[in-house]
């Protein structure tokens, strides 16, 4: 599957930011960390983009070809360790940043403050300068080092003879869609509202033609409701012509034009050469006539290329012509139509794909089949969630399955683990997925962490995803950062990918959830490097993957229900529904690369000093530990931390230390009934 590549694709945009923010930082700051920074920068900036024009092509070839998946998992994992090397290497500027900003302050006030010191092995930190001097030296050796291997695999590359291309959606097949229906179930109520529509003879707004949007995920039957209107009796009768035009990408308005041109009987080839004299041919021959348009699976954005083809399509006299158009993206129906024309369509009832499903599976069987399989058959509905898509593919699944047995095998098989889910029903999702920028889709699957159901804060999530470097690096401020973020939600909102929406009173979203489906899909795309384990008690041990960053803990007492070796590369840990009453150190110490750390909601009294190590933390919540009374002075050593939470919970008081967190943001303390004040140092934090 494609996951190597879309986390390669993203990791490298971002990589390549901070390569150039680097040395751009280096300038201001006027620190040389790295003996010849600017060469070896310049070395992996051009490294990495030899390879990224590639990419597109390796995607293709490594469903085929092992070879070039082991490139790209190679290629993936040594810009996953540049990521970290870059990071130390940020963390050891921002130090030199609180050092300056110390010794001013020392200056002016000579005050005798006690630097708090964690003397641990692997904590540069109060090494003096001596340590600094060997810390950035490893620094240097090992950007040196992963250089090399950049070099080798971007050699590599020409084993391979990779075609270099921009866009990868244009290699995924659009499956093209006409006027013939296939399924007649499940969609009755909307199918009257359309039809209603399509028949009443005013348009509002003097609007000619009307136009109607139809907007939902990929799956969810835009196109069947299209086909069970365009071939209703009713709207036969209502129109002169109707037109069937399958779009998707990309948007050709002359090509649209021809194709309806031609179907009300115009001579497309005489005409093709003159633009203006086509376009006149296409406005005389619907003058005066009543028809029906349907604009299947459009995605165009461009306004201009709309407004030509509607500027065309205009009629003088309110006929009362109609155009269906259907989109997965909100703002392609906004853009198109006026929004209260627009159908949103959810998923079905029960009992709705239910019929959908058995009328498929049960086609070629018996009553006491039917019977008999009946409520198995029930529970595997249950897993398509509404999804007509998913029902009829199950259906289809099931038709030649004819023992209990085999439909208990389905049943309990996760549903991404089916080849024929996979192939059919995640396609157009995949579709809609592959439409994103990388860094949208890197934070999108992202929200695999969450277990299924979760409700997400939509706030929470953004600094989720700050936490994790994807709305940028170092050099942008915070408020710029959340923008970003704002932006990626809402462009992950429009595409329906989430659901469930709880807004506050000026109708902003506030919470959200994802959609089961959406869950399984991404689960699907990430299942190397993201996993759910649930600790079932006991001592059993999980031995984690290889490749995993980020891992989700359920259930579970311990605080580390599977094998240490491998937390060493984990970039997220978060528990739900845990309750771990105590963290060990040892466990703390593998936790090196760890970004993000929720143990909130467990039973944690005591948090070791040697979270202090954790340098690369951005995220840290302890909320809602009730038993929690003290923070360990160490924390102070985390200077990358944006946001820490110890709400609830029976802290007396933070520590003195954490003036020296140069990059929190967010400090939540709601509720910390014991606490009286902030340290005094908290003060200098110019933005807490
Ligand atoms: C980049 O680094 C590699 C490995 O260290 C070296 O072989 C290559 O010559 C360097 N290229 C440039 C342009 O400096
Ligand atoms: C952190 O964990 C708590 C408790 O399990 C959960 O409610 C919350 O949503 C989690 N937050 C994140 C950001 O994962």
């Amino acid at each position: 599957m494609a996951e190597a590549l879309i986390l390669a694709e993203a990791l490298i945009s971002v990589l390549l930011e901070q390569l150039a923010s680097i040395t751009i930082q280096q300038v201001q700051q006027q620190v040389k960390l790295v003996v010849d920074v600017k060469k070896e920068v310049a070395n992996l900036t051009h490294n990495f983009q030899a390879i990224e024009v590639v990419l597109k092509d390796a995607e293709e070839r490594q469903v085929k070809e092992a070879t070039v998946k082991l490139w790209l998992d190679d290629l993936k994992d040594v810009s996953n360790e540049m990521e970290d090397v870059l990071d130390d290497w940020n963390t050891e500027i921002l130090r030199l940043q609180i050092e300056k900003q110390e010794k001013e302050a020392g200056n002016a006030l000579d005050t005798t403050k006690k630097k708090v010191c964690l003397c641990i092995p692997t904590a540069s930190f109060c090494y003096g300068q001596v340590g600094r001097v060997i810390f950035r030296h490893g620094i240097a050796i090992k950007i040196k080092d992963l250089n090399e291997k950049l070099a080798t695999i971007a050699r590599r590359r020409q084993d391979f003879n990779f075609q270099y291309t921009k866009s990868a959606t244009e290699h995924i097949e659009r499956q093209k869609t006409t006027s013939f229906v296939d399924q007649t179930f499940g969609r009755v109520d909307e199918k009257e509202l359309l039809v209603r529509k399509l028949l009443s003879e005013s348009n509002p707004k003097g609007q000619s033609p009307l136009v109607i949007p139809i907007v939902g995920m990929g799956g969810i039957g835009k196109t069947t409701l299209s086909q069970l209107a365009y071939n209703d009796k009713r709207v036969q009768e209502n129109f002169k012509d109707r037109i069937w035009v399958c779009v998707s990408d990309p948007f050709d308005e002359l090509n649209i034009a021809k194709t309806i041109l031609a179907r009300l009987g115009g001579n497309v080839n005489s005409i093709s050469s003159d633009l203006d004299a086509f376009f006149e041919c296409l406005q005389k021959s619907i003058e005066g006539k009543k028809f029906l348009l349907v604009l299947d699976d459009v995605w165009n954005q461009d306004y201009m290329k709309w407004a030509n083809l509607k500027l065309h399509l205009q009629q003088k006299d309110a006929v009362g012509s109609k155009i269906i158009v259907t989109t997965r993206k909100e703002e392609v129906a906004r853009m198109m139509g006026a929004p209260d024309n627009t159908i949103n369509l959810k998923v079905l009832s029960d009992e709705n794909c239910w019929s959908l499903f058995a009328g498929i599976a049960f086609a070629n069987s018996n009553q006491d089949e039917c019977r008999n399989l009946e409520p198995i058959g029930r529970d595997i509905v249950n897993k398509c969630k509404g999804f007509p898509l998913i029902a009829k593919t199950l259906g289809g699944l099931m038709l030649c399955k004819k023992t209990k047995r085999e439909w208990q095998d389905v049943l309990s098989s996760k549903i991404w683990e089916l080849d024929i889910v996979e192939q059919q029903v995640f396609q157009p999702l995949l579709l809609n997925f592959y439409d994103l920028t990388p860094m949208i889709k890197r934070c999108l699957l992202y929200c695999v962490i969450f277990p299924k159901d979760s409700i997400i804060n939509k706030e929470v999530l953004i600094k989720l995803w700050m936490s994790q470097g994807f709305l940028g690096s170092v050099g942008n401020k915070e408020k710029t950062m959340i923008d970003i973020g704002e932006s990626y939600f809402n462009n992950l909102v429009m595409r329906s990918f989430f659901q469930n929406f709880k807004k506050d009173k000026f109708g902003d979203i506030k919470q959200c959830q994802m959609h089961d489906i959406v869950h399984d899909f991404l689960q699907f795309l990430t299942k190397n490097e993201y996993l759910i384990v649930e600790g079932k008690g006991g001592e059993a041990r999980v031995k984690l993957p290889n490749k995993l960053r980020h891992l989700t803990i359920m259930f579970t007492i311990y605080p580390s229900p599977f094998s240490i070796d491998h937390c060493q590369r984990l970039r997220t840990i978060t528990t739900f529904n845990c309750a771990i009453s105590s963290l060990s150190r040892e466990w703390i110490l593998q936790l090196k690369c760890v970004r993000t750390l929720n143990l909130s909601h467990n039973l944690i009294s005591e948090v070791p000093d040697e979270v202090g190590v954790l340098v690369h933390l951005r995220y840290l919540d302890l909320s809602e530990n009730k038993w929690l009374q003290k923070l360990p002075d160490s924390l102070g050593n985390l200077v990358n931390l944006q946001t820490l939470r110890v709400g609830f919970t029976d802290v007396e008081k933070l520590p003195e230390a954490m003036g020296k967190m140069i990059s929190l943001q967010h400090l939540d303390a709601k509720n910390c009934k014991r606490l009286k004040k902030l340290p005094d140092s908290l003060c200098n934090l110019v933005n807490s």
